[in-house]
């Protein structure tokens, strides 16, 4: 079966191919329209999909070596995200569906971030802890089976992907604040400043993330502008370990609480290179099987949509064009 995926949740304007070979072609097309404003705007997002997303649909298909005759069935994603953007997404998949007679179905975002993983795995153990860390969520998911999630710990305030574009603003460092704050840090010692790591003695399997990121708030602002920009290498590389050593606490009680061995991870802060390096080290360790995305699977795209909807598709389930968008909606 080979399906289009429709991805517009965000800022990133992504269409993509999949079928039993796995990923024909997957365009993403990041909105650069944010940046003067340190965040997503999300009118602005929403009227940028509107503009290119034919284009990018066309481009996925092009990519692909086939046409719209050539799909059979198409997935697109329904939420969580922003309404507005979702819309746009969700309206061309329709008018599509129903232009060609094929069936679509709406997919979870969430899901898709946790398949693009686990589709890595040659073969998947259940069941199996996801870490998911994006812009707008921190998650611990229990994947009992396919298709079957249990949220056993979240973020009570911001997610890891806020924190970090969050510092990178206090510290002057521009957006999106992962990789500008990961570049900050390489020239840095992790272990230079003891910010927090906030929940770790607690037994849930929750995060929080507004304490480290008033902690670095503090300390920046109790140095005076040269020795903060002399500091600024030590204090990103301090954060960043502040924020790895969190998910790794949390995940690593999750797989113990859980009766689980092998981790997933998912979601944009997952590019992160410490992030991908400490991880795999501290997994092999504890022989824990370990799955990370490839870093242009690990931010918002359209192959993680199609191939998560593609896996319900093939189990028989449709959506009807009464399907509407979820901003807020849950795994
Ligand atoms: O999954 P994603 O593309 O979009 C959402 O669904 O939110 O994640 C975007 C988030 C942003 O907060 C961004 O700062 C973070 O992922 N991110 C990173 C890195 N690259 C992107 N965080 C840490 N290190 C990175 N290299
Ligand atoms: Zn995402």
């Amino acid at each position: 079966m080979r399906v289009l995926g429709i991805e517009t949740s965000c800022d990133e304007t992504s269409a993509a191919v999949v079928d039993e070979s796995g990923i024909c072609s997957n365009i993403i097309a990041t909105q650069k329209v944010h940046e003067a404003y340190g965040g997503v705007v999300p009118e602005f997002a929403s009227r940028a999909h509107m503009r290119q997303l034919s284009g990018i649909v066309r481009l996925a298909l092009q990519q692909a070596g086939t046409s719209l005759a050539g799909i059979d069935a198409l997935a697109v994603t329904c939420g969580p995200g922003l309404a507005g953007s979702l819309l746009v997404g969700l309206s061309l998949c329709k008018g599509i569906a129903l232009t060609l007679g094929k069936p679509f179905i709406g997919v979870n975002h969430i899901e898709g971030h946790i398949l693009a993983t686990a589709a890595q795995l040659h073969k998947i153990d259940y069941p199996y802890i996801c870490l998911v860390a994006s812009g707008g969520h921190t998650l611990l998911v229990l994947v009992q089976e396919p298709r079957r999630y249990e949220i056993v710990g979240r973020t009570m305030d911001d997610a890891a992907g806020e924190a970090f574009d969050k510092v990178a603003k206090v510290l002057g460092l521009g957006y999106p604040g992962g990789p500008a704050v990961e570049a900050s840090a390489r020239g840095g010692n992790p272990d230079a400043i003891a910010f927090p790591r906030a929940l770790s003695e607690s037994t849930n399997l929750n995060f929080s993330f507004s304490g480290l990121k008033t902690a670095v708030l503090y300390y920046a602002q109790s140095l005076d502008p040269v020795e903060g920009a002399a500091r600024l290498p030590d204090i990103a590389a301090s954060f960043q370990m502040a924020v790895i050593d969190t998910l790794f606490i949390k995940s690593r009680r999750a797989l113990e609480a859980c009766g689980c061995r092998t981790l997933v991870l998912a979601g944009g802060v997952m590019r992160n290179g410490p992030l991908r390096k400490i991880f795999a080290a501290r997994c092999g360790e504890l022989g824990i099987a370990l799955a990370i995305p490839a870093p242009e699977l690990c931010t918002d795209n359209a192959a993680m949509i199609a191939q998560a909807g593609r896996q319900r598709l093939l189990a028989g389930e449709r959506s009807d064009f009464s399907l509407d968008v979820e901003p807020n909606l849950s795994l």
